[in-house]
């Protein structure tokens, strides 16, 4: 039966055929494993397939039109974690969350943080919610969604926004373009415009001492930093070569 699968899985171009069959059928135990199969080979991401991410040391819930998260954000997940653990009891919210991975993932790493999470799309929302608990997760356009309770005193805002500008669209994987809602992706022209309304008001949103962070590309980090300046946000860049990853942090610039 395996090496059925496999031999599927690598007709339809999966890399990882040998790994991805096991994943299968393991998820298949306890269902319809050709329907599983069949929708990997058709093209579906295999966690939306299976209905779960390994990410950071967690398991997290996936549905079918949810972002996958991405190994990459770990870089995110690591720098809102050093943060967190700074602070007692750190309020620590997830921004265009998503399925909440990013969240959940800095939680399982800091235990005692205080967790608020939102997106946009119901469907992430509900995933969210299965991830994170259903107090935990809002769901509004950006800052609309969060408790007003939290204005200046958020410690650490991570802010996983889509980042694609959309000439880049097109040239996504199909497993993206195909089954990841746009707005988890487009991030207009230059790929930055919903980090600049996450940007615009996060002065009025974190603690004096809190941080915003987020993943950006290699060429968008001159753009982002002139973005963070104009609000009064003092930024630096991280990166990590193995994970081609970049993330910038922002803070309130105590001088303005
Ligand atoms: C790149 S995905 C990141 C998801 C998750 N943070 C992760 O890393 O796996 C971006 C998310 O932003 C959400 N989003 C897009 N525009 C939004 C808005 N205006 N307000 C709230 N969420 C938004 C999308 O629905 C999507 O879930």
């Amino acid at each position: 039966m395996i090496s059925d699968i496999v031999g599927r899985l690598r007709a339809a171009g999966c890399v990882f055929a040998e790994d991805e069959a096991g994943v299968l059928i393991e998820a298949g135990r306890h269902g319809d494993l050709d329907a599983l199969v069949a929708r990997r080979i058709a093209g579906e991401p295999l966690e939306q397939v299976v209905g779960y991410a390994d990410f950071c040391g967690v398991r997290v819930r996936l549905r079918p039109g949810v972002f996958v998260p991405r190994v990459r954000s770990e870089l995110l997940v690591r720098i809102a974690s050093d943060e967190a653990a700074e602070a007692e009891a750190a309020r620590v919210v997830d921004l265009c969350c998503g399925s909440g991975a990013l969240g959940l993932a800095v939680r399982h790493r800091v235990p005692g943080i205080t967790l608020a999470a939102a997106d946009i799309d119901p469907a992430a929302v509900a995933c969210a919610r299965d991830n994170l608990g259903a107090d935990v997760v809002h769901q509004g356009d950006l800052y609309d969604a969060l408790p007003s309770h939290l204005r200046h005193r958020i410690d650490v805002l991570i802010a996983n926004v889509p980042y694609v500008a959309t000439k880049h669209i097109p040239y996504l994987p199909a497993e993206a373009r195909d089954h990841e809602p746009r707005t988890a992706l487009d991030g207009g022209d230059d790929g930055l415009r919903i980090f600049r309304a996450v940007a615009g008001p996060a002065r009025g949103w974190l603690a004096p001492t809190g941080l915003l962070v987020s993943e950006i590309t290699e060429a968008q980090i001159g753009r982002a930093c002139a973005i963070a300046d104009e609000n009064g946000l003092t930024a630096t860049i991280a990166s990590d070569d193995d994970l081609d990853a970049y993330a910038i942090i922002a803070r309130p610039d105590p001088a303005r």
